[in-house]
């Protein structure tokens, strides 16, 4: 309707495209201006008239159709009043499709999203999270779109720093101590060789010893590295599964140490190379920016060349039209020194193809939170508590479940809840963590949506006749809340290109919202399951797409949904 509307108002204007009149119609915000509005504020200059005027002279040229009802001018707009059961028509005949809000822009194109990325021997904390639950909704939005997504965690498995996880673990580690606790004991020792080295300044040699015996090849040095490797792998693995997580590729730093050399060839070529107290580094100074250190003084390779030696394989293996790194924002200068050297080097897709994806912080605004040594916060935990929390609320809210189906619906909505948080607000905006706003199931929280979903299952559980057609009675759908919904319904398709262009999956948990209220509005007014075959069908048939549509809202979100909670 929006496309008709736009096409009758440029045929009237010489100055506007289709185009241009299709970015300008606007969805009013209250009925009473209408359905769609057209601001001819853009038209003053070329026009030389008073909006006002320009409004009420293209209003009167323009032919009411028959699926206006009427048409008005209101200050600098014209406002179009659509005849509600054509609309619900037009609407539904879209929606019912199981298309709905897929795209084929993508057209097979491939797009690499390096997310999570957590580092080894270091716990996955709730910062991990963020990027985690934010590049797996971006996965899940691209593919919607058409494209081939490329899932890849960029673990943080190698440098330095494992030379003094070696270190301190031939001094003071204990085998069976490791292997019992995990990531929890490679920390312990971890901030243990940092107070010794203090008191014992050799340590720092001999930890830079054994990673130069890292980056050699040394059989021992390997093979500790490894074991450590593989008990964080796990741990975190244990965190993706309760999140339904997966990646295609764990090539993490370490995946490039043998590709690190030819990154440095190659910049010597190119004369980027230089000196800088015995470091090698690219000058930036030129772009603004800070030096990008590429060889350490002791010849050893660091974050940003192994960046450098991914963006290169990445490009020759996959031949991405983008790749997409999602980090919290203090790495935003790393990224654009290793972005600026691509161009540098001559690679012209480097400006386009190459984005960060920065995110805020993770503000625990003075809550408690459980930890397991008092000070660090894994994830992993968060989503247990959430897990918990939930299950209370589930056994008195619904006692009657079986204990199965308790246990699912606590993990599914838990971990939706935490995760829903985490992407409701503007990824840039730090997010604050509360207890009490997260696991409710009123307000703008993942569990309202999931509620709201069960809700919409439940009711169509309880008509038995119930047939998913368009041959039904739409001059039933036209009362206020049946038109908002609608209205909402018809909204998301645009939502998911909004998402897609702006990196941003708070635009889909937002949208979730308001259609679960629109839906709620629509319940509270209007009663489904009524004698009249016409009405049950029509509303009926609105609560199913709905549904539909919070479902996939959530997946897009990287949430699942339960049928009963
Ligand atoms: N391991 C890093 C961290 O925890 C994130 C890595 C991001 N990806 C990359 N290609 N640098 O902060």
């Amino acid at each position: 309707m929006k496309e008709k509307i736009a096409k009758i108002i440029s045929d009237k204007i010489e100055d506007l495209s289709y185009e241009q009149v299709m970015e300008l119609l606007e969805q009013p915000p209250k009925p009473e201006l209408g359905d769609y509005a057209f601001p001819c504020f853009r038209l003053a200059k070329t026009m030389r008239k008073a909006p006002q005027m320009i409004a009420e002279d293209i209003c009167s040229q323009i032919e009411k159709p028959d699926y206006i009802d009427r048409i008005e001018t209101q200050g600098a707009y014209i406002n179009f009043f659509t005849l509600k059961d054509a609309f619900a028509k037009e609407v539904i005949d879209r929606a019912i499709e199981d298309t709905y809000g897929s795209f084929d822009t993508g057209n097979g194109k491939t797009i690499c999203i390096d997310y999570s990325s957590p580092n080894v021997a270091k716990n996955f904390h709730v910062g991990h999270l963020r990027t985690t639950v934010i590049g797996n909704s971006l996965y899940k939005i691209y593919s919607k779109l058409g494209y081939h997504v490329e899932r890849i965690n960029h673990l943080g498995d190698w440098g330095t720093q494992f030379g003094k996880l070696i270190v301190a673990y031939k001094n003071w580690g204990d085998e069976n101590l490791v292997k019992e606790k995990g990531i929890e004991e490679l920390m312990r020792l971890y901030v243990l060789f940092h107070s010794e080295a203090e008191k014992n300044p050799d340590l720092e040699d001999e930890a830079r010893a054994w990673f130069h015996k890292m980056e050699t090849g040394d059989e021992e040095a390997l093979e500790i590295w490894k074991w450590f490797f593989d008990i964080s792998l796990e741990e975190f693995k244990r965190t993706y599964k309760l999140m339904n997580v997966e990646f295609d590729h764990y090539t993490g730093e370490s995946f490039y140490r043998d590709k690190t050399e030819s990154v440095v060839n190659e910049l010597t070529e190119h004369g980027l190379l230089q000196d800088s107290d015995g470091a090698k580094i690219v000058d930036l100074s030129e772009y603004d920016m800070a030096p990008c250190l590429i060889l350490k003084n002791d010849g050893s390779s660091i974050y940003a060349t192994r960046d450098i030696a991914a963006v290169e394989y990445r490009k020759k293996t996959y031949n991405f039209t983008k790749c997409l790194y999602v980090t919290g924002q203090e790495q935003k200068l790393h990224f654009a020194q290793v972005f600026k050297v691509m161009e540098l080097l001559g690679y012209e897709w480097a400006k386009d193809s190459l984005i960060h994806i920065p995110y805020g912080l993770v503000s625990l605004g003075g809550e408690k939170l459980s930890t397991r040594d008092g000070n660090v916060i894994y994830a992993e935990d968060i989503l247990k508590e959430a897990i918990s929390k939930i299950k209370e609320i589930i056994n008195e809210k619904n006692p009657d479940l079986s204990e199965e189906e308790k246990e699912e619906a606590s993990r599914i909505v838990g971990v939706g809840a935490v995760v829903f948080n985490d992407l409701y607000n503007q990824r840039i905006k730090d997010v604050s963590f509360k207890w009490e706003h997260i696991t409710s199931f009123e307000g703008e929280t993942g569990p309202y949506v999931q509620y709201t979903y069960a809700r919409c299952s439940s009711i169509l559980r309880n008509v038995n006749d119930f047939v998913l057609t368009k041959d039904i009675d739409y001059s039933i759908l036209t009362d206020q809340s049946s038109v908002e919904l609608l209205k909402e319904i018809n909204r998301f398709p645009s939502v998911i290109v909004e998402a897609a262009d702006r990196y941003e999956p708070s635009v889909i948990a937002r949208y979730a919202v308001d259609l679960a209220q629109a839906f709620n509005r629509f319940y509270t007014d209007n009663r489904i399951a009524v004698d009249d075959k016409n009405v049950r069908d029509s509303r009926c048939v609105v609560t199913s797409i709905t549904r539909r549509i919070l479902k996939d809202s959530l997946d897009l979100l990287g949430i699942g949904c339960v049928e009963r909670m």
